[in-house]
């Protein structure tokens, strides 16, 4: 019998779980721009900062961790505060099975609650998973950078996606 899975909270304790899963995508991957894959510890204070305004959700299934997605400030100028950058990122045996939509559906409901208006995702091209990930759960694409990284010998192009949380009104405190 297949255990359920468990979409929580991270704790500082999934930090090298983390750390494992999203090391493969510095290394082997342009998904993400960072060379040198971050330890455990500094997983943890990543995790500890995300937590702080926004929220950092793990996904685990039978005591493995599947998965993480988090969200951060898009940009620190204070006009920015209600728009939010969210990423997923799954053990690669856990790809292809919809747990990316479960989780960053659970992340976009958290940034919601808490009183985010957009969410924010930037795609390194080509990632056909991830640009389809985007268009399912209804984000639009607005625009391409070309050229933006260099990555593994070749410039990266990042396509942005956003997606409307809550009404069109006025944010929760003005
Ligand atoms: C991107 C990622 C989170 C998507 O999660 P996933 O569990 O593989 O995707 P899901 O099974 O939930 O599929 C979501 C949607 O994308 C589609 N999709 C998934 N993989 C696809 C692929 N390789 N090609 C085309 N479409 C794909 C699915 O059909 C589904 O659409 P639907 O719900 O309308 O049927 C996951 O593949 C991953 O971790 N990739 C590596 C890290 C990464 O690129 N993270 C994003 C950084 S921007």
């Amino acid at each position: 019998m297949t255990a359920e899975l468990t979409v929580r909270d991270a704790t500082a304790l999934d930090a090298g779980g983390c750390a494992a899963i999203y090391a493969h995508y510095v290394e082997h991957t342009t998904a993400t721009f960072e060379e040198v894959a971050p330890d455990a510890v500094e997983m943890a204070s990543r995790i500890a900062a995300a937590q702080d305004r926004h929220a950092w959700l793990v996904a685990e299934q039978d005591g493995a961790l599947l998965g993480y997605a988090y969200g951060g400030p898009f940009k620190a100028r204070a006009a920015y505060r209600y728009s939010c950058e969210v990423s997923v990122y799954l053990d690669v045996t856990a790809r292809g099975a919809g747990l990316g939509r479960t989780l960053y559906a659970a992340l976009l409901a958290r940034m919601e609650s808490l009183g985010m208006r957009m969410a924010c995702g930037g795609v390194t091209l080509p990632n056909e998973a991830s640009e389809a990930l985007h268009l399912a759960l209804g984000f639009e694409p607005v625009g391409t950078y070309r050229r933006i990284g260099w990555k593994h010998a070749q410039w990266r192009d990042v396509a942005w996606f956003q997606k409307p949380l809550g009404g069109d009104g006025p944010p929760p405190s003005g």
